[in-house]
């Protein structure tokens, strides 16, 4: 198990090129098993996930050739609907339920483990199912297997009961190979949902509406390969806006959206950070003082969960009191005891944690409890006063690229060891 060592105190100066979107990725590299074809996507981050999903497409059946950020999918040759031989590696991550609506598009059929990913709060299901139903499909969930089949997909009217990034693209998904009109309500408008669906496009389907609440696609027979550039992270920005933020620090983060940041940048400037649209990105430029906010998590255009656990760091220094509501996913918090060893002062009640700010953070050795928990742990690190040592880095290893090589560039003092 590898482990983090991080000497505190180092305001990060420079700048930092964002990669591509994680949760865009996880949704394009099994749309590209929906026909039988050869699709290029560039800008692809290399992170545990990708590989995994890339290890899992393989062991499928599909030819895949990757040199540094370009993947090469080639899914000309049949490749199986059964991906029960694989619990291990789709139980490893939340995306492998994207397979469910890939598969049962291009085949009919479909047989998926239940899928894992971070342990954050109650994830059902139940939405994707309601939709592949409305679509047509049978759906068995039989010893931990989810089992769909779909003589006749056909298009259909679905308002999903409440809004999820994974049910809008999985609907997408098997929606796109369907007969007639599908219309998906209450449809998540997250920048990665725009995507995927940009790139089903370019592969010859007709999806229209994404980025607001109402999808509409229209099923198609054919699809072709094609050559796509995926989005830069949002979240992986919002990471590195806050690290520069919290060590108060001047960071120049190019390759990014700035459109795409505005709810991060809005609490950003409350707090006193300056955050500035420059040519090729965004400078963030740090306060000594920071001021006390108030964050609610929502789904887009709303301040984003996955960057609840990184801002709480900064409420931590900053003056007065700060209170996070998280509404997404209930047990979003559980990093919290990690911050408290290193001298925060936080009180949850529900789903608010209010945090008293304090002097400085105090380094010891704490632990990522998941992926952005891991990342807010890194930024703990950076301003305490010490050297912190922070394990179970394999949370952070799923979603961030080059991630330490990235800080040192910006001068912080990090360091891997395995243990
Ligand atoms: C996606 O998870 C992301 N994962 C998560 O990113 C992200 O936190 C989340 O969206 C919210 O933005 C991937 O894209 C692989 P949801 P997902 O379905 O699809 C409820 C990260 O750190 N719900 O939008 O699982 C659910 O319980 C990760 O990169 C149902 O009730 O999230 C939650 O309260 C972690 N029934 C809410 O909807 C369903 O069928 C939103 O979940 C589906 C979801």
């Amino acid at each position: 198990m590898d482990a983090f060592i991080i000497e505190g105190g180092n305001p990060l100066r420079g700048e930092v090129k964002i990669s591509g979107a994680k949760n865009a990725v996880l949704g394009i590299i099994p749309a590209a098993v929906l026909c039988a074809c050869t699709s290029k996507i560039e800008n692809v981050p290399d992170i545990k996930d990708v590989n995994k999903m890339v290890d899992i497409l393989e062991k499928l059946g599909a030819e895949i050739y990757r040199e540094k950020n370009t993947l090469i999918i080639n899914t000309e040759k049949p490749i199986t609907y059964d991906v029960s031989d694989y619990e291990e590696e789709t139980g490893e991550m939340r995306a492998s339920y994207y397979l469910l609506g890939a598969l049962l598009g291009r085949y009919r059929k479909a047989i998926v483990p239940m899928p894992g990913g971070c342990n954050i709060g109650d994830r059902p299901i139940d939405q994707h199912i309601k939709g592949f139903e409305a679509l047509g499909a049978t759906v068995m969930i039989e010893h931990g297997l989810v089992k769909l089949e779909a003589p006749n997909l056909k298009g259909a009217h679905i308002f999903l009961d409440v809004v999820s990034v994974g049910a809008t693209i999985n609907i997408m998904l098997a929606a796109i190979r369907a007969d007639g009109l599908t219309v998906i309500e209450n449809a998540a408008k997250e920048p990665h949902i725009v995507d995927v669906a940009n790139f089903l496009n370019l592969m010859g389907a007709n999806v229209k509406g994404a980025g607001t609440d109402v999808i509409k696609i229209r099923g198609v027979d054919e699809m072709h390969g094609c050559e796509y550039s995926v989005i830069p992270d949002q979240i992986t920005t919002g990471t590195y806006m806050m690290a520069a933020a919290a060590t108060c620090g001047n960071v120049l983060i190019r390759n990014v959206i700035p459109k795409h940041m505005e709810a991060i940048t809005a609490k950003l400037n409350e707090m006193g950070i300056e955050v500035q649209d420059e040519d090729d990105g965004i400078r963030v430029i740090g306060k000594k003082q920071l001021k006390a906010i108030n964050v609610k998590t929502m789904p887009y255009p709303g301040f984003p969960t996955d960057l609840q656990q990184p801002m709480a760091v900064l409420m931590t220094i900053a003056k007065g009191t700060s209170t996070i509501t998280e509404s997404i996913f209930e047990s979003r918090f559980k990093y919290v005891d990690e911050l408290r060893r290193m001298g925060a002062t936080v009180s949850i009640n529900s789903r608010t944690a209010s945090i008293v700010g304090v002097k400085k953070l105090s380094a010891t050795k704490i632990r990522a409890t998941d992926l952005r928990a891991g990342a807010a742990m890194v930024i703990a690190g950076l301003v305490a006063d010490g050297e912190t040592k922070i394990t179970d880095i394999i949370h952070i290893d799923r979603g961030y690229e080059n991630f330490e090589e990235n800080l040192r560039g910006l001068g912080a003092v990090i360091r891997r060891v395995s243990e």
